[in-house]
């Protein structure tokens, strides 16, 4: 592995790109992120530095569009970063400027994201008027083994003359959420009541607290510099504390200062009030070295747990992918009651908010963290309250969960969004994807086939499940004509399309998507019926009082679901088939990028829902979701028939209708096309790895990662390519011949065997199950039935298709 393999460097300073860098360099341990922005100036246009914690959010009214409009965000919190600097040569009377990126003396950037060890390196040099050079390097981390403690080293070189450095260490609590263009109309002022601190020992602390949601939240920052000598005192004022501190420099002799953070929250466990927690916790913390010790062990651990061997560019971005993944989720969330923010806790955009991109995530960390994937779901089972009165508030029984989820389990999807291309706020239908319960649904299956947790299973699993798959059931109204269930009235994966053209209300009837899933969840949730064992099953249908009839609704509906179709393929939705067709080629030739057809015809006074044009795969999440043979399945227990030629009609039709308006598609497409062995599979995988990293979708990254689009990457080298799949006890595997990548390797987690590794070359496969107690792994290929023992390998040749 080279060096490149596991950094990303960006050379020079860039005002235009900082913000997109700033969220590729974030550092987090799944408790709390920082945006990787400079720590020598504050919020601007180029520089927008942000602190999130999970879970950590709060709800305010603004005023829109003469409207009142709540949103619930993930609240931006006080920053630890700042970090100001300025010289004072020996013999001058007073110091020069306070230096930072943009100020005209800055003579070289650099910045070096260190995978491996989780580091953050900023190196600037800066020259003044008499030729006078000094050279910073800024190294950070937020700790991965002490999830409460960040840190930052900050080493000054003179080049060749001497005097001292004065410096500012901050904790700056005059911060908002404005990271995000498009809600500026939005209030954003989240906190309040600050106070700031000092301690004898220099030690300085900020508090305050989240405004209706009343979260305390301190910092606690102790500095220390190398070498010792110079001058020291503290500056407070109502929302932000300072150490200004002068160290000594001597020619080309590094001078040193340390600072490190500790953040509490009231949402901590086992913890006293913030500030003494925040305070207690730097006053223990070790000295930086034995911190960033400490510290890449943790890491080092954690490479060791997830291993995906991919060369080249591919393995690099992968690399990258599975960082932030580890930084938003990581072993910390298992103590955690959080969800999957879709942006990460990279930015403000969508507010932190939880939708269904924890389908594009669960599966991948099922095989390797299932103790976190178990936390992600209990968020979910903690909120079951809620989404049971959103049901019953519908006018539905059982779970109907929200699209959009925050602190509660309410639901959070605002009810208008602006068009930035129109100025016009145009109203939100994207509440009805109920789908988000399938996806749930479906997660809690997974969680348990690929971990055997059945503990889980047969408690919060089930009772998730259940009220789930009766969500559905009472969705469905029987149609006499059709001689089929009908769920209508809703917005399936393809938001673009939330109404029919000139209707009054919103919905579509027989969204494909969601009648296939709602189907399979409700089979599972009548298999667990019937697998439970009597002790479990009896006290859990008494307490979600579940009748033999309503068992026996339940199995005509997974039975008798519509599945709607048009000219022999399947329909996204009913009367998707006489919708206009696109001019897709003349809208490209217009607009180029149409990404977001939905805006560009909003602003010409059409809309989308005229047309046969998707945002995202819709009826091809299917395909993604579940194996050919397992969809045939499903199509056949609801009575249609759903061969090869039918499901490679189908993906052909929407592949030229997709606009790709979400990062998601790419990653849906590659694994669909991969899965019916299209040689364009690739295509869609390299759009899918380039998504954040060249900003696809225009400026988004800037506002968070699309942790959905990265996890969903890993997923399609660990699942999509080996397909994979956890069923019955039985690893299957069907690997996809992608020529661009035919060597490759996975290390996962299976039930009880740690460190299983597959490695796929060309046309043979080779599985191995580390040496243990535990029972044989069985596996099919290709159908094909092996075992291998622990401590064993195979290697097998590719059957033919
Ligand atoms: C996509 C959704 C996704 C959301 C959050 C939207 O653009 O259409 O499918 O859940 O982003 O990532």
């Amino acid at each position: 592995m080279t060096a490149r393999a596991w950094t990303w460097t960006y050379e020079g300073y860039d005002p235009e790109a900082e913000r997109l860098r700033e969220a590729l360099c974030t550092l987090g341990n799944g408790r709390f992120a920082t945006r990787g922005a400079a720590p020598e100036t504050r919020c601007g246009p180029a520089h927008y530095p942000g602190t999130y914690a999970a879970g950590v959010y709060n709800r305010l009214t603004s005023t829109v569009a003469g409207r009142p409009v709540e949103n619930e965000d993930l609240v931006n919190l006080p920053d630890w970063l700042p970090l100001r600097y300025r010289i004072r040569p020996a013999g001058d009377p007073a110091p020069g400027p306070w230096l930072f990126p943009d100020h005209p003396q800055l003579t070289g950037h650099r910045r070096t994201l260190d995978l491996r060890r989780a580091t953050l390196t900023r190196w600037s040099s800066y020259e003044d008027g008499a030729g006078r050079r000094l050279t910073v390097t800024e190294r950070r981390l937020v700790h991965m083994a002490e999830p409460d403690l960040a840190v930052q080293r900050t080493v000054f070189t003179a080049e060749g003359w001497s005097g001292e450095v004065e410096v500012a260490a901050g904790l700056d609590g005059d911060v908002r959420n404005s990271g995000v263009a498009r809600y500026r109309e939005l209030d954003g002022a989240h906190l309040t009541g600050w106070e700031t601190g000092s301690g004898d020992d220099g030690v300085i602390w900020l508090r305050c607290r989240t405004r209706t949601s009343g979260t305390g939240i301190a910092l606690a920052a102790r500095t220390r510099t190398a070498p010792r000598g110079g001058t020291a005192r503290t500056d407070l004022t109502g929302r932000r504390a300072w150490r200004v501190l002068t160290v000594p420099l001597a020619p080309g002799a590094p001078a040193t200062v340390d600072k490190t953070v500790a953040l509490h929250t009231s949402l901590d466990r086992a913890r006293a009030e913030p500030l003494t927690a925040a305070l207690e916790a730097v006053r223990r913390a070790p000295a930086v070295p034995r911190l960033l010790a400490s510290h890449h062990r943790a890491w080092q651990h954690l490479w060791g747990q997830v291993r995906l061997d991919v060369p080249g560019d591919a393995g690099r971005i992968l690399r990258l992918h599975l960082f932030h993944l580890l930084q938003t989720v990581s072993p910390h969330t298992a103590r955690l009651d959080v969800g999957v923010p879709a942006r990460g806790l990279h930015g403000e955009a969508y507010r932190g908010h939880v939708f269904w991109d924890e389908l594009f995530v669960l599966p991948f960390l099922n095989l390797h963290f299932p103790e976190v994937s178990r936390a992600l779901l209990s968020y979910r089972h903690r909120r079951l309250p809620a989404a049971r009165e959103a049901a019953r508030e519908a006018g539905r029984a059982g779970a109907m969960y929200p699209w959009q989820s925050g602190s509660d389990g309410r639901e959070e999807t605002q009810r208008v969004h602006l068009n930035p291309r129109s100025g016009r706020w145009v109203p939100d239908h994207s509440r009805l994807q109920h789908h988000v319960g399938s996806a749930i649904a479906y997660n809690v299956w997974q969680y348990w086939q690929a971990s055997g947790d059945t503990g889980f299973l047969h408690t919060k699993g089930a009772e998730m499940l259940l009220e789930i798959a009766r969500f559905w059931a009472s969705s469905a109204n029987w149609d006499p004509a059709l001689a089929r269930y009908r769920i209508r009235g809703v917005v399936g994966p393809d938001e673009y399309h939330d109404a029919y053209p000139g209707a009054g209300r919103p919905g579509l009837d027989d969204n494909a998507y969601t009648n296939v899933t709602a189907a399979w969840a409700l089979s599972r949730a009548l298999e667990l019926c019937r697998t439970l064992p009597e002790a479990r099953r009896r006290p859990l249908f008494e307490r979600l009082d579940l009748s033999h009839d309503e068992r026996q609704y339940w199995d005509d509906v997974a039975h008798r679901l519509h599945v709607p179709y048009h000219r022999g393929l399947i329909s996204q939705f009913a009367g998707y088939g006489e919708l206009a067709e696109l001019d897709w080629a003349g809208y490209r030739a217009r607009y180029g990028d149409i990404r977001r057809l939905d805006r560009i015809l909003e602003s010409e006074g059409d809309t989308v829902n005229r047309y046969q044009a998707s945002k995202q795969a819709d009826v091809l999440m299917l395909g993604y979701l579940f194996s050919p043979s397992e969809l045939a399945g499903v199509f056949g227990q609801l009575g249609y028939r759903l061969d090869d030629d039918v499901w490679r009609a189908t993906v052909d039709h929407y592949l030229r209708r997709t606009c790709h308006g979400s990062t998601l598609s790419a990653v849906v497409h590659a694994w669909v096309l991969a899965r019916v062995r299209r040689d364009d599979a690739w295509t869609y995988g390299e759009e899918a790895l380039t998504g954040d990293i060249a900003d696809v979708q225009g400026g988004t990254t800037a506002e968070g990662i699309h942790l959905g689009a990265m996890a969903g990457t890993l997923d399609f080298v660990q699942r999509g390519m080996t397909g994979l799949e956890t069923r019955d006890r039985v690893l299957w595997l069907d690997p996809a011949p992608i020529p661009q990548l035919s060597k490759f390797g996975v290390r996962f987690r299976y039930r009880r065997h740690r460190g299983i590794e597959l490695r796929i070359r060309a046309d043979r496969v080779r599985l191995t199950v580390p040496d243990s107690e535990h029972a044989a792994v069985r596996a099919r290929l290709r159908g094909r039935p092996f075992t291998v023992a622990p401590g064993t390998a195979r290697e097998l040749e590719l059957p033919e298709v």
